[in-house]
């Protein structure tokens, strides 16, 4: 007989085959695949008599009904996301959904007194606009204009890329979550080493870290590579590779600061061209927003240093400024009575990725159970879960809406 936490395994692993690069996981914001993800998700959710729909910015939604079957009850939304950065691992996001719908058949057909909504947003991770949290925001209602413009490598807006999908931007406002909600649930892979090297297979989140996302372009003068004297160069990518190497001394010299320039293109990229423009992104994040909002300022100095003595024009694009944000502490109690009641020891932690939670957070509790990562890996073709803690998980969840059906 196959076993609950099994049949999660494999179906993350199944969805993981949907891609825009063939062999590796690769899923964008609304790309072509997120529709074979909608498939079988919906497939699932349907043969639990849920009644499924995609929203206006493509977030998947199924409700499984109370007991009393009123579209007014009580709604738990338990969600995450299922869109990939570029070459992920199977788990990241889609196993928040995929227990989630585990959870409902636990259930074998049986009520609560509250509706289960399970949403799995379209974008988390930021990777197609530069900016996260697209389907979290529309849940939340705080998708606007200025995000509606923001246009990818290719020149198309998120607008566009909605209509694209066949889906109508105008009806961005229904996709707003209301009624009255209960709660919000995310299961996630920790994505990090602190349970692993505790031995535990679950942690509760007691808060994520702000995260600052900005983009430096240094332009300068594309030139001869062979007959262009050293002095004579406004050399782009040597300009950000001397920022580079700042960033990365300032997050080591500044406790608690993790920095990272993630993306750089060069143009025009050839060996025997000087570089005329360079982009490069910037993530930083910390515990304290501050701290994090200081060391951006510090970043985006230096960068301008460099850009002035080298002669190079910088432009500075900030795309984030996320808050760092707490879990509500009454549900997270819960989760910790059924964390508890699965027999397996409650740590707390923070969480050093971001969440949907922090964004479902601003319009109802919100909570999140991590799963171990083995080796603290994520982001990577070879992050995995272990089967003994997905049942874990999946033993908490049933505690969790057994406790929150009593409350
Ligand atoms: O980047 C993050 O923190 C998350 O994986 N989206
Ligand atoms: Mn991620
Ligand atoms: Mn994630």
């Amino acid at each position: 007989m196959t076993s609950a936490a099994e049949v999660v395994v494999r179906r993350c692993r199944e969805l993981a085959a949907f891609s825009e690069e063939p062999g590796v996981t690769t899923r964008t914001f609304l790309c072509g695949p997120m529709r074979e993800v909608h498939a079988l998700l919906s497939s699932w959710m349907t043969g639990l008599r849920m009644e499924v729909r995609v929203d206006a910015a493509g977030n998947l939604r199924g409700v499984y009904p109370a007991l009393s079957a009123s579209p007014d009850a009580p709604r738990l939304i338990i969600g995450s996301h299922l869109d990939s950065v570029p070459r992920a691992g199977p788990f990241d996001g889609v196993l928040g959904v995929v227990i989630a719908i585990g959870l409902l058949e636990a259930l074998e057909g049986s009520r609560l007194p509250y509706a289960i909504e399970v949403v799995g947003f379209s974008e988390e991770e930021g990777v197609r606009f530069g900016v996260p949290f697209i389907g979290s925001r529309a849940v939340a209602g705080t998708v606007d204009e200025d995000l509606l413009s923001r246009r990818d490598r290719d020149g198309r807006s998120v607008a566009d890329a909605i209509r694209a999908f066949g889906l109508d931007p105008a009806t961005l406002p229904d996709a707003a979550a209301r009624g009255s909600l209960v709660g919000y649930l995310e299961f996630h892979i920790e994505q990090g080493p602190v349970l692993e090297r505790l031995g535990l297979p679950l942690g509760i989140v007691e808060c994520i870290v702000g995260q600052s996302r900005a983009e430096a372009v240094f332009t300068g003068a594309a030139g001869h590579a062979g007959t262009t004297p050293m002095a004579d160069r406004r050399d782009t990518l040597a300009a950000a590779a001397e920022w580079i190497t700042a960033v990365e001394r300032h997050a080591f010299n500044t406790p608690g600061l993790v920095a990272t320039v993630g993306g750089l293109e060069v143009t025009p990229g050839a060996a025997n061209v000087i570089p005329g423009r360079c982009s490069a992104t910037l993530d930083v994040r910390h515990a304290d927003d501050a701290v994090r909002r200081s060391a951006v300022e510090t970043l985006s100095a230096a960068a301008r240093g460099i850009a002035e003595r080298r002669h190079i024009r910088l432009t500075w694009t900030e795309r984030l400024d996320q808050e760092g944000v707490q879990m509500d502490s009454s549900l997270t109690a819960t989760l910790e009575r059924a964390v508890t009641l699965a027999g397996i020891p409650v740590h707390r932690l923070s969480s050093g990725a971001g969440h949907d939670a922090m964004i479902m957070a601003s319009i109802m509790p919100a909570a999140m159970l991590f799963l171990r990562s083995p080796g603290g890996l994520s982001h990577h073709p070879d992050e995995t879960v272990i089967e003994g803690d997905v049942a874990a998980a999946l033993e908490a969840g049933r505690f969790f809406l057994g406790e929150l059906a009593r409350s």
